[in-house]
């Protein structure tokens, strides 16, 4: 009998190593989505950090406005915005999940539900560890009837070819019949002619276009307004400090791989018969992955706290953790805006948006990159002034720079005079996937009797419970915030009534204001405005 016991436990010990799911894709550069998640969906729920999820989750939301309003958004966005948070984690502390990558999936839709993109939940074991593409950004294309319609980006093989040259042909190979290696045709592949680029989307996976961008709407997070989320399924730009990239949007870039492939319905430029073909996804590694071998070691590169996770001693200088460096503090790596330096930045109020996909570098087409800025465009700001001679143009990428503030206030007035003496009268602020940064420069108010002695930042923060706290550990030891760089500490708000600092010992959270909103108690503090230091420049 021992023979054959021995015989089969080395046929188990095979088959278990045969088929490590994580090992399966270690080391690809491109895999197929499936792939991907077979390695993500092979770890089972572990009921106490699942718990501890749901505590922390909860613990933390008492900061965020989200969690009460957004059971019913105010008007205008009450139609788009309904999602019961605290109800939602009472059911996912109830419901069992097949793998921990479902909790994590079940997880990240119900706090995009809020659509606010100061209140996210990431999780970079998962969430793009890999991004899965496909080769073909759409876009709104409006007729001259002004009518619109999806298309096939007339860029897509431009920015494709580029992008995905180490996997083009896999896209190429997969395309059926006369569509074969048809991204575009090889011998007018200079003169932006593609077969596919271009194309009319009339369905996707068998239905109107506008089923697929508004199914990615409900779970696409972080903004208020659906028509924003609808964009957001579609190619677009962004003007960053090198310059000008390009942004897949959400049907052809997906932070988790939860698609295998697209069948679109369309009609090629100049052709009369629509055509249906269907196009893998394919998922690409992330630059900050941390290599493994197998499933233990992808999870342990991958999937565990790591010094940086929760948070930073910024009053010890000797911690390598001050560093902005997404290694060190995983946070980083998803912040929607590029980080100002940290030495400049600590003591402005800023807001940046966090999102599960990073900022990627693709490059935008030089074809479509806006040639003669107006002098005094720096980093993420360019100035034009359009043909028309009176208006001018500030495409500004981003609230912040890697500069200081004050180098960044002196470019937006430099380009504005400059674009004045032009002859411009009018103005159109571009913001288009600006992730936010200093408050301070959002606030383009222009000199007004009321803005001195300040532009009009009054605010009131959120007094929940934890919060109320921190206030009181202030106020009982102020050694522990010797730069006084906390948001809890009273030394960083002044009076608005009377424009005077807050007293040290001024317990500004207690007793705090309540509010009943959408029929659950609130609290909020006194209202107050930022310190001077903290709005006009580094301390
Ligand atoms: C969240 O916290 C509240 C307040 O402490 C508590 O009543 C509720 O049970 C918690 N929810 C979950 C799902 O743990
Ligand atoms: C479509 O037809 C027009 C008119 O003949 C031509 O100018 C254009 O280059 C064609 N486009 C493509 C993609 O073949
Ligand atoms: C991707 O998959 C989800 C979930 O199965 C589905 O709702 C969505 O329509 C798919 N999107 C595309 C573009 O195929
Ligand atoms: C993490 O912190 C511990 C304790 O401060 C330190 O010993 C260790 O070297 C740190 N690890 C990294 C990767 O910085
Ligand atoms: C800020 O609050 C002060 C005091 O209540 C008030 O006088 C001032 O008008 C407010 N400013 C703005 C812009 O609301
Ligand atoms: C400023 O106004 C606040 C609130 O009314 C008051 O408590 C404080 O004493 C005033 N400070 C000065 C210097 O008048």
């Amino acid at each position: 009998m021992l023979p054959r016991v021995v015989t089969i436990l080395t046929l188990l010990a095979t088959v278990a190593r045969a088929v490590d799911p994580c090992a399966t894709i270690a080391g690809q550069k491109w895999t197929s989505p499936q792939d991907v998640r077979t390695c993500f969906a092979s770890f089972k729920v572990d009921p106490e950090i699942k718990a501890n999820i749901v505590d922390v989750v909860n613990k933390t939301l008492a900061f965020h406005t989200s969690v009460n309003y957004e059971i019913l958004a105010p008007p205008p966005f009450s139609a788009d915005v309904h999602e019961n948070l605290l109800a939602d984690l009472a059911r996912i502390s109830q419901q069992e999940y097949p793998s921990d990558f479902d909790l994590h999936i079940d997880m990240s839709q119900t706090l995009k539900r809020l659509n606010d993109g100061h209140c996210v939940y990431i999780n970079d074991c998962y969430d793009s560890l890999f991004l899965t593409f496909l080769p073909l950004p759409l876009v709104l294309l409006t007729d001259p009837d002004e009518s619109q319609s999806v298309h096939i980006a007339p860029e897509a093989f431009a920015v494709a070819s580029v992008e995905f040259a180490d996997e083009l042909d896999v896209w190429q190979n997969a395309l059926p019949g006369a569509l074969k290696g048809q991204l575009e045709t090889a011998e007018i592949r200079y003169s932006q002619q593609y077969q596919l680029s271009g194309a009319e989307v009339l369905a996707i996976n068998g239905q109107d276009p506008f089923v697929a961008v508004d199914a990615n709407a409900q779970t696409a997070g972080s903004f208020q307004p659906f028509g924003t989320r609808q964009n957001g399924f579609f190619a677009s730009y962004n003007r960053v400090d090198a310059g000008w990239s390009y942004i897949m949007g959400q049907f052809a870039q997906l932070s988790l791989p939860l698609n295998d492939s697209a069948t679109l319905t369309v009609l090629r430029v100049n052709h009369t018969m629509p055509e249906t073909f269907t196009l893998p996804y394919r998922s690409r590694i992330g630059t900050t992955a941390v290599p493994w071998t197998d499933s233990t070691t992808f999870r342990q590169n991958n999937c565990v706290a790591v010094n940086g996770t929760n948070g930073v001693n910024l009053n010890n200088p000797s911690n390598p953790l001050r560093k902005r460096d997404s290694m060190l503090r995983p946070v980083e790596k998803f912040r929607q805006s590029p980080p100002a330096a940290a030495s400049f930045s600590r003591k402005q109020a800023r807001s940046v948006m966090l999102d599960s996909t990073p900022l990627q570098d693709v490059s935008l087409p030089p074809a479509l990159t806006p040639a003669g800025n107006v002098p005094g465009s720096s980093g993420v700001t360019e100035f034009f002034l359009l043909k028309d001679g009176r208006t001018g143009v500030l495409a500004l990428g981003s609230f912040e720079d890697t500069g200081t503030i004050d180098d960044f206030e002196q470019t937006l007035l430099t380009g504005l005079v400059n674009l004045k003496n032009m002859g411009a009268t009018q103005l159109i602020v571009d913001v288009s996937n600006n992730g936010g940064g200093f408050i301070c420069v959002a606030h383009i108010v222009g000199p007004k009797p009321t803005s001195v002695p300040q532009a009009g930042l009054n605010t009131t923060a959120r007094a929940g419970p934890l919060a109320q706290q921190i206030v009181k550990q202030i106020l009982g030891n102020p050694s522990i915030d010797p730069g006084v760089n906390l948001l809890y500490n009273p030394l960083n708000w002044f009076f608005p009534e009377n424009n005077t600092q807050f007293p040290a010992d001024f317990d500004w959270l207690d007793p705090d204001v309540p509010k009943v909103i959408n029929g659950r108690q609130d609290a909020f503090s006194l209202t107050y405005v930022p310190v001077p230091s903290f709005r006009d420049g580094p301390v």
